[in-house]
């Protein structure tokens, strides 16, 4: 077949400060939200804000300070990326490196240089950093002080770091994604948006007003950002994967529609300018009223972005009456067990065509080019007698899923900017905080209680992802 990726396809991976970089007060960094989360049974409590834990304390365990250790080995990281070809590589922005607190006057240049630092890394190997300006990370202090994005003055403090980012990295950085997965503030908000729920409030409410924020902020970004520099290119960002209705019957059809349309929800505001009048009305009939300033609409109308990414691992399933279908376990976004996928072992069903069906939808809906920049499977790996870790599981997944992808290109005609596998070096689960859970090419010495050498072993995929690059997606 010939070749479907076009030249300058952007093949690479993802992380995100948060659960890769470790170093949690090096260099001057304040303490951030993901500071705070621990593992263990308070977690979710923390994570969807229910749990007020503003403080680290000795009887829990916090795996993102250490991480994986990223801010001490990005070169051997980055080194090992440019071995296997990577074109791209996403990375995410910590906010309290830049402004420990949020709310300073002058930003801090050992966290400054420290991005410097790891994109001229990047770039001395000519891969294209991908930067994900906010990914689930606040400076502690400003949660405190003002309720993180429930408070519009977040909006403030947010062009402020954008606007030393922009023009700081300027001529290093093209390829920038506002919030990740903004979708994800609606189901953990502390981990989306800093949120912490006060007893008796109306917590929706409280989460479209912090969505709303986010939404004004990521336009203004995008204008500042054009404004900077016309060549850059700024995307949204959205944990998608398609709903499914569980049944022909015309009322799971239309609850699969709806169910899509709550997510769909803040890409149409980025991506088309306005909230879609279905928008409008979910939210009087939730009783529900955003408080918008009077050029909101305009500021929404004139900074839409210039392309959709989004992170795929697994399409939903939904009907109107789910009693006695199974539920999937662990996943945030909970949905009906599909008979007809597989499973992971935390229970994330793998739907491949399920992504073709995701990419056509998308760009169906919003007519611009897509960037699947995240994409895996978390698996526990095991290092085999010979040291190796033969992670066959990991490139079936891939596989089948790129194979999905060159149909959506080739026969679909979707566009697709790149492709970055999420955690192409293993990381901290963001759902579990588990090193255990693991997604990377690049396996991590490092256990779920901290313990480990850091040290770096390429898998099997590796070798195999390396294969795939250097053949343009023709090998698989
Ligand atoms: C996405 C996030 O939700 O999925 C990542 O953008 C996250 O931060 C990834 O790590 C995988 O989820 P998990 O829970 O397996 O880490």
């Amino acid at each position: 077949m010939a070749n479907v990726f076009p030249e300058g396809f952007l093949w690479g991976g993802a992380i995100a400060a948060n659960q890769c970089e470790g170093g949690y007060l090096e260099g001057n960094k304040g303490l951030s939200t993901i500071d705070v989360v621990p593992t263990g049974k308070d977690r979710f409590s923390v994570m969807s804000g229910k749990l007020k834990m503003l403080k680290c304390d000795a009887s829990h365990y916090y795996p993102s300070h250490e991480a994986v250790d990223f801010y001490h080995n990005y070169k051997t990281d980055i080194a090992l990326m440019h071995e296997m070809g990577f074109k791209t590589f996403r990375m995410s922005i910590s906010w309290a490196r830049i402004f420990p607190k949020g709310d300073e006057l002058e930003a801090n240049e050992d966290g400054l240089e420290f991005y410097d630092n790891i994109f001229d890394e990047c770039l001395k190997y000519n891969i294209e950093p991908l930067v994900t300006i906010t990914h689930f990370d606040v400076p502690i202090h400003l949660v405190e002080t003002i309720g993180s994005w429930r408070n519009r003055k977040m909006i403030k403090y947010h062009q402020k770091l954008c606007k030393v980012i922009f023009n700081r990295y300027k001529n290093k950085v093209r390829y920038w994604l506002t919030f990740n997965e903004i979708n994800m503030l609606m189901h953990l908000p502390f981990i989306g948006a800093g949120l912490v729920f006060e007893k008796g409030e109306n917590e929706e409410a409280v989460k479209y007003q912090a969505a709303h924020h986010q939404l004004i902020a990521s336009a203004l970004a995008t204008k500042m950002a054009h404004e900077i520099n016309p060549n850059f290119k700024i995307g949204c960002m959205l944990a998608a994967g398609a709903t499914y209705a569980n049944t022909c019957n015309p009322k799971d059809v239309l609850k699969s529609i709806q169910s899509d349309r709550e997510d769909y929800l803040f890409i149409d505001v980025q991506s088309r300018g306005k909230y879609p009048r279905y928008a409008k009305k979910l939210l009087q009939r939730k009783n529900i009223t955003i408080k918008m300033n009077k050029d909101d609409e305009k500021i929404l109308k004139e900074n839409t972005v210039d392309f959709i990414s989004f992170s795929y691992y697994s399409s939903r399933l939904t009907s109107s009456n789910p009693i006695g279908v199974d539920q999937t376990e662990g996943n945030v976004f909970a949905t009906l067990k599909n008979p007809y996928l597989k499973a992971s072992e935390w229970g994330w069903q793998i739907d491949p065509l399920g992504l073709r069906i995701t990419m056509n939808l998308l760009y169906d809906r919003y007519e611009k080019p897509l960037f699947i920049v995240e994409n895996g499977l978390g698996a526990n790996d095991i290092i085999d007698t010979n040291g190796n870790i033969e992670d066959d599981y990991r490139i079936e997944y891939l596989r089948e899923h790129i194979k999905a992808i060159k149909d959506a290109i080739n026969i679909d005609g979707v566009e697709l900017m790149g492709y970055t596998t999420w955690g192409c070096i293993d990381l901290i689960s963001n759902g579990t905080g588990e090193m255990k859970k693991r997604y990377g090419f690049i396996y991590v010495d490092r256990d779920n209680n901290g313990n480990g050498t850091f040290k770096r072993i390429k898998k099997k995929s590796f070798h195999w992802y390396k294969n795939v690059i250097s053949s343009n997606g023709n090998q698989l």
